[in-house]
């Protein structure tokens, strides 16, 4: 059974809590839209679990979201559509409403992923496309030098592809996605190449991981990164990633055909 904070979150994460910068720095990212988009192959009417306040839902026709947290509906754009009340493990839909259905950074925070792609596999005719990390290459990344704590939770949370590729049933396949040097869409390793960009406690409090860890493991990561930024310890090892265009790293999508 799902359970819900008062503000309706279902997930892991409480969004009337942590969800107030989100949309600010969480600001979907052109490129990543065209391959959601691509995965989406031209469907018309597309379903959005986990919408949140609406990313991404320009690289589909018409869409309905469901979103189960009521500060992510109300921060919805007036140009959006309504996000409906509900939980991925359980759809309010009929089997094989819609064209095609995507999640987007939102399966690792379902208190039952295999049941809410199964569902999402259930009211969907064509494809099923989710944007995730895989938690395999989640650790493979600088951060994990300065914030173990934050990664090991990632890495925790987001479940294994083959588990998904196995609820989705079909065929499947999954695709790295690169991310762009000057990504809009803050999420931890869109920082690859701006490491003072995660110095900002507003732009971590829009990654969910950062949430799961205490003060001391922030402190720590702050001082450490800190000091080796002024040192030139983190340029010299890092530093061509400051101008590398696009990185590829955890982020995947892995689609799903009956
Ligand atoms: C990191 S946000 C991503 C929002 C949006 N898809 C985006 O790309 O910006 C994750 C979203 O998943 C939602 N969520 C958490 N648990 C859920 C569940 N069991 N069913 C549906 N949505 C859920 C959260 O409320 C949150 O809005």
């Amino acid at each position: 059974m799902t359970t819900r904070t008062r503000d309706g979150s279902a997930g892991d994460v409480d969004y009337g809590a942590i969800g107030s910068g989100y949309s600010g720095y969480r600001r979907p990212d052109p490129r990543i839209a065209q391959a959601i988009a691509e995965a989406l192959h031209g469907a018309r009417t597309v379903l959005n679990v986990g919408a949140g306040t609406g990313s991404y839902e320009s690289a589909a026709r018409s869409v309905t979201a469901v979103e189960p947290s009521e500060s992510m509906r109300a921060r919805r754009p007036a140009r959006l559509a309504r996000a409906v009340d509900a939980v991925a493990e359980d759809l309010p839909f009929a089997d094989g409403e819609f064209d095609a259905a995507m999640a987007l950074f939102s399966v690792h925070q379902w208190s039952d992923a295999a049941a809410g792609l199964r569902e999402m596999r259930r009211v969907t005719r064509g494809p099923v496309v989710v944007l995730t990390c895989d938690p395999k290459l989640v650790r493979d990344f600088w951060l994990y030098e300065y914030a173990p704590e934050v990664l090991d939770t990632e890495a925790r949370r987001y479940p294994a592809i083959e588990d998904m590729a196995a609820a989705l049933g079909g065929t499947g396949t999954i695709t790295s996605v690169p991310i762009p040097l000057d990504c809009t869409d803050g999420f931890n390793e869109a920082y690859y190449g701006r490491p003072e960009m995660l110095l900002d406690p507003a732009a971590r409090q829009a990654c969910s991981a950062w949430s799961f860890v205490d003060d001391g493991a922030r402190e720590r990561f702050d001082k450490a990164l800190r000091g080796d930024l002024a040192s030139g310890a983190w340029d010299e090892r890092f530093g061509g990633l400051r101008t590398q265009p696009a990185y590829e790293g955890a982020l995947v999508i892995v689609r799903a055909t009956p």
